[in-house]
Parts: C-alpha cells; sequence; structure tokens
C-alpha cells in the first residue's frame, strides 16, 4: 500500500484552519481517500490532557520552556501513536497545527529561540516533517476578534501585540525559507481559500 500524506495547518488563532481542513476533508473522501483529522496539542488520550492543561488560564504560572516541553510531549505520543500508523497504511493525515506552531508561539512569541525549539525537534522526533504546509495569515487582532467572538479567551487569547506580533511574522518568515509551505490570505472567502487550496493539492499529489 502507498504511504499516505502528511497536510499540516498553522496561523494564529480564528485564521480558519478547522474550516478549511474539514472542507478539505470532504474533497478527499469524495476521492476516495483515507483521511484523518487530527489536532495539536491534542489528537491522544495523553494530548488531550495536556491539551486542557496548556490552555487553561488558571495556569498563569506555567514557565515558557515547561510550555514547550509539554507540547513536544503531546506531539511526540501524537506522532508515534496515531500519524505515523495512519501514514503508514496510506491515510491522509490532516493536522490542525504541528512543531512550526512551537516555532512561532514558544520559539518567537514566549521568545525561546528557534535554535531551543529546533534542538528539542531533532532529539524528539529526528525529521520527522509535514509533506505540506498551509499557513492561514491574518492580522493578529481579526483573528483574535473571530476566536473569541463566541467563546471565552483561553491562555493564549490571553496575549497582545507583543506575542501574537512576533508568531504571525515567524509563521511567514519560515515560508519565506522552505517550498513545504504555501501561504493563504486568510482574510478571503472561506470558498475562495478552499478553492486555491484544492488546486494546490490537486497540482502537488493528484
Ligand atoms: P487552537 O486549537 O485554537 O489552535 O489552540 C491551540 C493553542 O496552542 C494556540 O494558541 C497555539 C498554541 N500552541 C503552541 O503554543 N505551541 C504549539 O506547538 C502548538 C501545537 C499550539
Amino acid at each position: 500500500m502507498s504511504s499516505g500524506k502528511f497536510l499540516t495547518f498553522e496561523g494564529i488563532e480564528g485564521a480558519g484552519k478547522s474550516t478549511q481542513i474539514e472542507l478539505l476533508a470532504e474533497y478527499l473522501k469524495d476521492l476516495e481517500f483515507k483521511v484523518v483529522l487530527t489536532r495539536e496539542p491534542g489528537g491522544t488520550a495523553l494530548g488531550e490532557v495536556l491539551r486542557e492543561i496548556l490552555l487553561d488560564e488558571r495556569q498563569k504560572n506555567v514557565v515558557p520552556m515547561a510550555e514547550l516541553l509539554l507540547m513536544a510531549a503531546a506531539r511526540a505520543q501524537h506522532i508515534e501513536e496515531k500519524i505515523k500508523p495512519a501514514l503508514e497504511s496510506g491515510k491522509w493525515v490532516l493536522c490542525d497545527r504541528f512543531n512550526d506552531s512551537s516555532i512561532a508561539y514558544q520559539g518567537a512569541g514566549r521568545g525561546l529561540g528557534a535554535s531551543h525549539v529546533q534542538k528539542l525537534t531533532e532529539l524528539a522526533f529526528g525529521s520527522f516533517v509535514p509533506d505540506l504546509t498551509i499557513v492561514l495569515d491574518l492580522e493578529w487582532k481579526d483573528g483574535l476578534r473571530r476566536a473569541t467572538k463566541n467563546s471565552k479567551a483561553d491562555r493564549f487569547e490571553k496575549e497582545g501585540a507583543k506575542f501574537f506580533g512576533p508568531v504571525r511574522d515567524t509563521f511567514l518568515s519560515l515560508s519565506r525559507k522552505d517550498s513545504r509551505y504555501q501561504v493563504f490570505d486568510a482574510s478571503s472567502s472561506v470558498e475562495a481559500i478552499q478553492n486555491e487550496l484544492r488546486l494546490l493539492i490537486k497540482s502537488r499529489f493528484l
């Protein structure tokens, strides 16, 4: 059986990642591919427990390195328990955030530096990288407004310009360096983004 594809979706909160993932999954299922939708932090029983802790706004004293290590612990479990087995059985894995979020949020937002994140990544998962990373780019204020419209702000959503400015810039600068990334303007309509995304998938993989 051929191995599947690993697609990750990145961007600040409220950029519309989950909507685009769901629509793309429908498209791929119509083409008879087997698709797994998952997210980070999360995706496994352990990952979902860690997610609750990481997003809990009562956890005010989590230091940046502890935050990074918890993200990495969730990711290590996710890769071995869910992502690799799915890919090996020929499925497409669509993942809402992955390691690039650690580079952007912990590396830049929290100020740990990309090289710290990179060192940990090499130790924890070697060279396990996505086949394609979709970056949905949006002005951070617009994203936060969308993300907190119908729900209370989580621990990350309470941050401001000093945090989200570097997070957004990091996604964009990573994208300029490597053809694995494709940036989409997340202020466009859901349909326009999805159409472009489907064209991209077709031209790269089908
Ligand atoms: P989301 O599901 O709304 O994207 O929430 C997940 C939050 O966790 C979001 O604020 C980004 C943050 N995050 C990190 O800080 N580092 C990471 O490595 C990942 C995967 C997520």
